[in-house]
């Protein structure tokens, strides 16, 4: 997918599934490197990142099939037949999360430095802090981390910062750790959960997952195998939410939980946006003048940083003035001039944006710099009065399946090439 023509103008109306999580899918991929037995994952995602991970897996010796459209065969290699190579681990930041278990299983890993999105510097200070505490040993050269451990063994670990993927890879490694470890200052993320909870269900013992200290006794192996759905993804049923309240819609989405998307609901609900929750569903519609609003990102259960480039496209057509301020990634803003090519009227300074509502925008040409920016440029380009070009759509095509055909049957007039 490089380009997404959207003609503007139409309100989104009907109901749409979400899909699994993606940065849960991409953690649990890694943790099954852990496991001894075959494993079934349901909801996985197809999406571009998923793929490139099950290859990265599959370079190394696993075995990884389709079973249907949302449901993956994984058997974990016993050895490791190649270490990941740089071609595909650039594509994925993620893939830095095969450190933890390529460390503990294996007791070699190399990995060159993850690409990714450009939304930031994004070290890896913290990952590294936590797998050498638990005994590994790590050197970076030449681009690559290098890293070796005999044995790992637990230790207690403190976060200077709650990193979802320096959780994920400690908590990954301190499962076949020798004796136990404890994790403070840790994400609280969903997706950290969704991780404990499949851990466990190959034979880890990982408490307190969601709370701000994970405990991990470590075990010898992890023969479990078995079946895993993956929870849905609570940044795709946002970006339908934004998107609707946008359009001034009506939609109703299908398959999420909703205690995941609360930071986000008591945001809308404040701009005026009328969200209803009911059982696995939730209706987005807008019945009324929207009010601005202010928005800081923060780790979970604040804002999360993934809405936040959606959210901007929605303000820029709220009447009043609106303020961002960006807390996670110091790149997040790159968006912003894209919306101002589409009539958007927006500051920044530093960390913050300040938004003027305008009375409508302008399609046009614009280009994606990342992911969550281009489901913005969605956004935009839905309220949008004429046609507007999404250029570089190859970053949406990462984390969302079948977006074209999910927004044509809300009425979405969008075209992909
Ligand atoms: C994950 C998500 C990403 C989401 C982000 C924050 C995946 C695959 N990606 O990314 O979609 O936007 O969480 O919710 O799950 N940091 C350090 N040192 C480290 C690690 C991180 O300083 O060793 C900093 C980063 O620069 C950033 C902040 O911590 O400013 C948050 O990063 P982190 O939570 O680690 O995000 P990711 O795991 O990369």
């Amino acid at each position: 997918m490089k380009t997404i023509q959207i003609t503007g103008g139409t309100r989104l109306r009907g109901r749409v599934k979400i899909s699994g999580a993606k940065n849960a899918t991409l953690a649990i991929l890694s943790a099954a490197l852990l496991a001894n037995d075959k494993i079934i994952l349901e909801n996985v995602p197809d999406i571009s990142d998923v793929r490139v991970m099950i290859d990265i897996i599959r370079e190394m010796g696993g075995e990884i099939s389709w079973l249907d459209e949302e449901c993956l065969s994984i058997k974990p290699p016993s050895k490791i037949s190649n270490l990941p190579s740089y071609r595909e681990v650039k594509k994925l930041r993620a893939s830095n999360l095969l450190l933890g278990p390529l460390l503990a299983k294996f007791g070699i890993a190399q990995i060159a430095l993850p690409g990714g999105c450009n939304i930031g510097i994004r070290p890896m200070d913290l990952h590294f802090k936590g797998l050498a505490g638990l005994g590994a040993e790590l050197v970076i050269e030449r681009g690559c981390v290098k890293g070796q451990a005999k044995s790992l063994r637990g230790a207690r670990i403190y976060l200077d910062f709650p990193s979802v993927g320096a959780t994920e890879n400690i908590m990954m490694a301190a499962s076949l750790a020798k004796g136990s470890t404890v994790i403070e200052n840790v994400a609280k993320e969903p997706e950290i959960v969704d991780l404990a909870n499949f851990l466990n269900s190959l034979g880890a013992k990982v408490r307190g997952a969601g709370t701000d200290v994970i405990k991990i006794e470590g075990v010898d192996s992890l023969d479990q195998g078995g079946r895993y759905a993956v929870i849905p993804d609570r940044i795709e049923a946002g970006t339908f939410m934004v998107a609707a309240a946008a359009t001034r819609g009506d939609v109703l989405l299908e398959g999420v939980i909703s205690q995941h998307i609360e930071p986000l609901i008591a945001k809308l609900r404040e701009a005026n946006v009328e969200v209803t929750e009911e059982g696995d569903t939730l209706r987005v519609k807008v019945n009324q003048e929207l009010r601005p609003i202010d928005i800081k990102t923060m780790p979970y259960p604040g804002f999360p940083t993934d809405m936040q480039s959606q959210m901007m496209a929605l303000l820029t057509i709220v009447p009043g003035t609106s303020v961002l301020v960006e807390n996670i990634f110091e790149n997040r803003f790159q968006i912003v001039d894209e919306l101002k090519r589409m009539g958007a009227n927006i500051k920044v300074e530093g960390r913050m944006a300040v938004i003027e509502g305008v009375s409508s925008l302008h399609g046009t040409q614009v280009k994606a710099s990342d992911l969550r920016a281009g489901a913005a440029l969605i956004i935009a380009a839905l309220i949008a009065e004429g046609v507007t070009e999404i250029n570089n759509a190859f970053y949406i095509a990462r984390g969302y399946q079948k977006i074209e055909q999910k927004l044509s049957s809300l009425g979405a007039n969008i075209r992909v090439s």
